[in-house]
């Protein structure tokens, strides 16, 4: 069986974790669940850095001892990650005795080997670094992450002999293209390789300076320089020298963002190459997750609380939107504006109303039955070879950490899914008794979306498995949904006719932006205006929002009164005619046509409407229609809507209010 192993870096505890942790640590464990996926036997580890100068510090401040202070810490960070979906295998601390052991064991190999020494070094030391500078890696004599000036210190320590590795390295990283990617990030190390600024490591501390640290085997009065002791809890974890894990799932892959490029590409294969262990197979560098413009960090103050946006806006919701959003290798702003959007437009309007609009025909045509096929059409096959390629793009762009294209791909199966619903009209199909054709087409559906929904595990585990349970599937909590993706891909098939499915589904509510017009949600007034603006937007929703999970089916829905209202509340509606003189699709928008509508005010009015899908432009130029005026303005995807075109909705689509003989323009409705 084929093996992989996947680690985080293992974070400071000098404060709680934010979301540029939860990213790394979610896309660690979505790449686990891929592996899984594709029948592989996963290790994935994460954990805690727990000693340094830092940690001291954070613990004064504190008034707790180190030790007091790194449990309560690291105890956050391991109650964060299963309330994030994520199931790492392993937790490690670099305070457990059997990782210092570890430690201890590796300076002894080294310095066996004769590749530690003793010497004297000045340095600029930056505290916020824990690392020495040389004066040509100082900015203006500055610290260039932290922009502090360093203090400089003289004393003697012990070194490792890295540069003696450093052309071997160079050569390795050359001759192996994929060891550091993006690419972007092996250009940037080969630079620095060449650039001759690199010397040897200093890896020890003297303990009159810093206590809190793993003893030097050779040397009482020494602790271990903390990233040194740090980086080999990728294989203390393991049990190194000869625990079974080790043997079982050395070398494997890191993921890491690209503060902490240097030692994982540089210090590390040196050390490892020192102490006679394989290399790992590829470091994957991420960018930074910014908040305007800025890196967000613990020390800006700038963080984002991944926990809650897991509450506000769904786990899954936010695991996709981390995915989806940064382009891996580049930073990426995050705002739950960008958030929300993405929800509405990805989750909400393209996979969730596929997932909506299907299972509810086929609960109104089939009783919710798997329909038994009768041969593909053409358009069908198209489907079927679509889903084919998407499949495969995605599995190749996820293993190659590009998570956003991957998503991408299968997304470009989602959209087409819904254009074959719509031009296939099942509710046509239906009203003219074409049942044979009609199963074919649900079928068609029903098996795209069980593979989408086998793809989208890695990513959202909890909705994959709402969506596999609604199409029939039984799903094993945390076990991959099928022992292989890529058995998935080759035959368009894996529903069983006759399987009984959900009625109904409503994966991704829609999610209404929080500073609209109305402003600040959090004023009272401004509450109760929200309030009032929120419901008529949902009922403008009904006949033209874009993302309008209301299928056809659903829609025939004509037995439901609502509650009366006064004659003053009926008056309060402007109702107008107007005569549409420009009809158009909108840019942006499939559903959606951009209308001016001339009411007799001089200017022609903007109103976007969700039509398409039922009229051509050509269908409603010139027409008289009647609209309500005074709802508030309204974004559709960078479009404004100032207001909406009245619309009647039954099972077989959808009308036009019209008038029964020309009126003027502005002419009242009541
Ligand atoms: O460096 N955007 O720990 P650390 C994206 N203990 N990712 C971010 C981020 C942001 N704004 N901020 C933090 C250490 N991260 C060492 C590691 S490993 C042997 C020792 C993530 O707590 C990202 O993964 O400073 C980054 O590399 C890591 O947190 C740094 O975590
Ligand atoms: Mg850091």
């Amino acid at each position: 069986m084929k093996t992989y192993s996947i680690t985080t870096p293992i974070y400071y505890v000098n404060a709680d974790p934010h979301l540029g942790h939860a990213y790394t640590t979610i896309v660690a464990d979505s790449l686990a669940r891929f592996h899984k996926l594709s029948g592989e036997d996963v290790f994935f580890l994460t954990g805690t850095d727990e000693h340094g100068d830092k940690i001291v510090q954070a613990a004064e401040k504190q008034g707790q001892s180190p030790q007091e202070f790194v449990d309560t810490i690291s105890a956050r960070f391991q109650a964060l990650w299963p309330s994030l979906g994520i199931a790492n295998d392993r937790f490690v601390r670099t305070t457990d005795p059997a990782h210092k052991q570890v430690v201890q064991d590796f300076l002894q190999k080294v310095y066996d080997a004769g590749d530690i020494y003793f010497g004297e070094f000045g340095g600029h030391y930056c505290y916020g670094c824990e690392r020495f500078y040389t004066e040509k890696e100082l900015e203006d004599g500055l610290c260039p992450q932290h922009l502090t000036k360093p203090e400089f210190i003289s004393e003697k320590n012990y070194f490792f002999r890295m540069s003696k590795y450093l052309p071997w390295l160079r050569e390795h990283i050359a001759a192996t293209p994929d060891f550091i990617r993006p690419e972007r990030y092996r250009n940037e190390v080969l630079a620095m390789l060449e650039s001759g600024a690199l010397e040897d490591l200093c890896i020890s501390r003297p303990k009159s300076r810093l206590t809190w640290g793993i003893e030097l085997p050779f040397d009482k009065d020494y602790v271990c320089y903390v990233w040194f002791d740090a980086l080999i809890n990728y294989i203390s974890a393991l049990g190194w020298p000869d625990g079974a894990d080790f043997a079982r799932f050395w070398p494997g892959e890191h993921l890491v963002a690209k503060d902490i490029l240097k030692p994982h590409a540089v210090f590390w294969p040196t050390m490892l190459k020192a102490a006679g262990l394989p290399l790992y197979r590829h470091l994957n560098v991420h960018g930074y997750w910014l908040v305007r413009d800025t890196k967000m960090s613990k020390s800006l103050g700038n963080v984002v609380d991944p926990l809650q946006m897991g509450r506000s806006y769904g786990l899954d919701a936010f695991r996709y939107f981390l995915l989806r959003e940064m382009h891996f290798g580049s930073d990426a702003s995050f705002s739950e504006d960008a958030l929300i959007g993405r929800i509405n437009a990805d989750l909400a309007n393209d996979l969730g109303n596929l997932f909506s609009r299907v299972l509810s025909m086929t609960a109104k045509y089939f009783g919710s039955i798997v329909p038994e096929g009768r041969g593909l059409a053409e358009e069908d096959a198209a489907i079927a070879e679509l889903c084919a390629t998407a499949m495969r793009n995605y599995s190749q762009l996820f293993g190659h950490v590009q998570f956003a294209q991957a998503l991408e791909s299968l997304w470009e199966l989602v959209r087409a899914l819904n254009k074959y619903v719509d031009s296939q009209a099942p509710w046509t199909l239906y009203k003219q008794g074409n049942m044979e054709r009609l199963a074919t087409v649900m079928l068609v559906l029903l098996t795209a979306m069980r593979k989408i929904a086998i793809c989208l595990w890695p990513v959202m585990p909890g909705i994959a498995t709402r969506m596999l349970e609604q199409l029939g599937q039984s799903v094993q909590a945390d076990s991959a949904p099928v022992a292989s993706l890529e058995a998935e891909i080759g035959d368009f098939d894996g529903l069983q006719p006759g399987t009984a499915l959900a009625a109904s589904s409503n994966l991704f509510p829609r999610i209404e932006k929080k500073d609209a017009e109305s402003g600040n949600s959090k004023n009272s007034t401004g509450k109760a205006l929200r309030k009032e603006k929120n419901r008529a937007e949902a009922r403008q929703g009904q006949a033209t929002a874009p993302a309008d999970t209301t299928t056809q089916a659903e829609a025939a829905d004509t037995t439901s009164r609502r509650p009366e209202i006064d004659f003053e509340q009926f008056k309060a509606v402007d109702l107008r005619v107007g005569t549409v003189v420009v009809a158009e699709k909108h840019p942006n928008a499939d559903r959606i046509l951009r209308l001016e509508i001339d009411f007799g005010e001089g200017t022609p009015r903007q109103i976007l409407s969700g039509l398409a899908e039922h009229f051509t432009p050509e269908d409603v130029l010139g027409q008289q229609v009647c609209a309500v005026l005074n709802l508030p303005p309204r974004k559709i995807r960078g479009l404004v809507s100032h207001g909406m075109v009245l619309t009647a909705q039954d099972g077989k689509g959808l009308r036009l209010l019209t008038v029964s003989g020309a009126v003027d323009n502005g002419a009242e409705i009541a």
